[in-house]
């Protein structure tokens, strides 16, 4: 059965949101610098105080330039899963894929919505997890681009590892995903929904 890994990017209360969410998979956490995408979000104070109030494992998917900065202040932290990092920032991949996984978490490469499946194939023996966007990274409550769904079956031929897809992920875009992959990161359909538990019990059946 697909996993659900809710974003609480987009929610208003984001402690109160997490203590609220008991039948989420996980808790995907959207780290933004600025400069890889235009908006910041989250500081790393706000992740560990978070962290200390639910006992879901993390998928902390860093939207950021120099990913090594948060990882080395995240890798210490018990709830944390998966650590992703951009395929574009194109520096020091294979340093940092060592580094995640000499520290017992699992390592996830994003790429956004332009990039080519392809450009995956020589790290995907090291990583754990390949991160498809299904909207540019940025911001939540965007629209489903339709062509993830082919980059879900490239990916499948070249590899049986875990696919997560994150953007624009509701009760209708689920539906052509959801035999596919792995893991869903859904936001807002659920954050902004009146009963989160029941929300996500319906997108995974
Ligand atoms: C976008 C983030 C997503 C986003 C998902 O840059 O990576 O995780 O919060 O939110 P929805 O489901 O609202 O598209
Ligand atoms: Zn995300």
């Amino acid at each position: 059965m697909i996993k659900i890994s809710t974003s609480i990017l987009s929610s208003n209360n984001r402690e109160e949101c997490i203590k609220n969410l008991t039948s989420t998979d996980y808790i995907h956490i959207d780290i933004m610098d600025g400069k890889f995408v235009p908006n910041k979000q989250f500081t790393i104070k706000e992740v560990i105080s978070l962290s200390k109030i639910s006992n879901k494992p993390f998928d902390v998917h860093l939207m950021v330039n120099n990913p090594i900065k948060y990882i080395k202040k995240l890798i210490h932290l018990d709830n944390i899963e998966y650590i992703t990092f951009h395929l574009e920032i194109n520096k020091n991949i294979n340093k940092l894929i060592s580094y995640i996984k000499k520290h017992n978490k699992k390592c996830g490469i994003s790429i956004k919505p332009n990039t080519q499946v392809m450009d995956l194939n020589k790290y995907l023996n090291n990583i754990d997890l390949i991160l498809l966007m299904s909207v540019e990274p940025g911001y939540g409550g965007q629209k489903f681009i339709p062509n993830t769904i082919n980059k879900i079956q490239e990916l499948k031929e070249l590899t049986n590892k875990e696919i997560e897809v994150d953007g624009g992920i509701n009760n209708i875009t689920i539906k052509d995903i959801k035999d596919k992959i792995d893991i869903a990161v859904v936001g807002s359909y659920i954050t902004n929904s009146n009963d989160y538990n029941r929300t996500i019990n319906e997108l995974k059946n």
